[in-house]
Parts: structure tokens; C-alpha cells; sequence
């Protein structure tokens, strides 16, 4: 089985910010997401600032796109994006038509969404999903729980690559050892630790053992 990749996630405030982290931690992560922090602080600069200290690797830009589908995915896509998300409310039809400016879709699940949205995106050829514990839920308390691991199994089963997020700290990878995770995506877990390189090092480390 393939590892799961880590993704580093690019809630930076400023380009220049987020310049720092890149710097840092770049070269050891699989995949660069520009955040929804960022993406909205400085727009499509900031995903092709990426993109050209990055010539190769994947570039996701978070935008968790609710609407005008075609023109966000199409700016992302012309800026240096690979993928970029729209969030799981969005109606099929937008969801759709980003889906063909980009390399590939990821469907951000927060909040309300069914199974029966999750078949609708599979057989439109939407094949990534987000699950995601939001920061807020985190804040007051929520934590990974047998029903959310019970949710993502269901949809690996579906046929889904699932990334996991949301507060993820190296010891919470050990949590997803029985589920084929697509990638861990952390920000604060790394961008807030007092070596930046080395938390990436640990979380790659530490996927690596869990999943071996
Ligand atoms: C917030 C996000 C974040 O990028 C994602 O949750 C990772 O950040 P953190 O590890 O800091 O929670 O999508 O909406």
C-alpha cells in the first residue's frame, strides 16, 4: 500500500509568510497547499509565488469554492495550481465545472453533507474528498472520533482518496493506522512547531511507521 501523503498547509497571512514556511519545509512535504487564509489574503499571487519556488511539486489551492466554479478553477489553474477545493455545499453543477479547469477536485466535508451527495460527486468523476474537523469544532472540544474514522472508511469503500485535517499533531496520525489515507494535511502542527523542518520530518517519519 502506497504511504499516505503529508501536506503542508499554507495559512500564512502574507506571501512573504508564507515564503518563510516554504523555505523550511518545502522540500519535505509531498504536497503544497496554499491555504484559504491565504488564498483569500493575496489571491492568485500567492499560488503562483508557489508554483515558482516550486516548479514540480502538487500545488492545491484551497479556495473552498461555493460558486462561479469554471472561473475560480481556471484562475487557480492558470496561477499554478494542480487541484483546489470546493466546499461540500456547492451544487454539483459548480462543482462540476471546476472540476474540468483542474488536474483534479477535492470536496471539502464540513458540517451537513450525506452519502448520497458523496455518490453524486463519485459518479461525477470527483474523486478526492476533505475530511475535515474544523477549526472551530476543535476549539470547543471536538476531537477524532470512532464515528468520523467509521465516515472515512465508508468512503475510501466508495472509491474515494480521503485527505484528513484539522488540528493534526504527530500523535494523531496513529488514529487512521487501519484507514487508506490519502494524505494528512497539517498547518499549525508544523508551521507553529519551533522547527518547522523538523516537525515535517517527524510527521513523515511517523507515517511512514504507522503505515509501513
Ligand atoms: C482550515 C484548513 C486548514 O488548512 C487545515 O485544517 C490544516 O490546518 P491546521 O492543521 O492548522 O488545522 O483547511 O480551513
Amino acid at each position: 500500500m502506497a504511504l499516505p501523503k503529508l501536506q503542508i498547509a499554507l495559512d500564512n497571512n502574507s506571501i512573504i509568510s508564507s515564503i518563510k514556511t516554504l523555505k523550511q519545509v518545502g522540500d519535505v512535504v509531498d504536497i503544497l497547499e496554499v491555504g484559504t487564509i491565504l488564498c483569500l489574503a493575496e489571491g492568485s499571487a500567492s499560488i503562483a509565488t508557489v508554483r515558482a519556488l516550486f516548479p514540480d511539486k502538487i500545488i492545491l489551492a484551497d479556495t473552498k469554492c461555493a460558486d462561479a466554479g469554471k472561473t475560480v478553477a481556471e484562475n487557480c489553474r492558470k496561477a499554478g495550481a494542480n487541484w483546489m477545493t470546493v466546499i461540500c455545499c456547492a451544487t454539483i453543477e459548480t462543482m462540476i465545472a471546476a472540476r474540468d479547469q483542474v488536474e483534479d477536485l477535492q470536496v471539502e466535508l464540513y458540517g451537513d453533507w450525506t452519502f448520497e451527495q458523496a455518490k453524486s460527486w463519485k459518479e461525477n468523476n470527483i474523486n478526492q474528498v476533505v475530511y475535515h474537523q474544523s477549526r472551530d469544532a476543535l476549539l470547543s472540544g471536538k476531537t477524532w472520533s470512532e464515528e468520523d474514522l467509521n465516515k472515512i472508511g465508508k468512503l475510501i469503500d466508495m472509491g474515494f482518496k480521503v485527505s484528513v485535517t484539522g488540528g493534526l499533531e504527530i500523535e494523531t496520525v496513529k488514529l487512521f493506522k487501519d484507514l487508506k489515507v490519502h494524505a494528512f494535511i497539517a498547518g499549525r502542527g508544523i508551521r507553529d512547531a519551533q522547527d518547522p523542518k523538523q516537525a515535517a520530518i517527524e510527521f513523515k517519519q511517523e507515517i511512514e511507521k504507522v503505515f509501513s
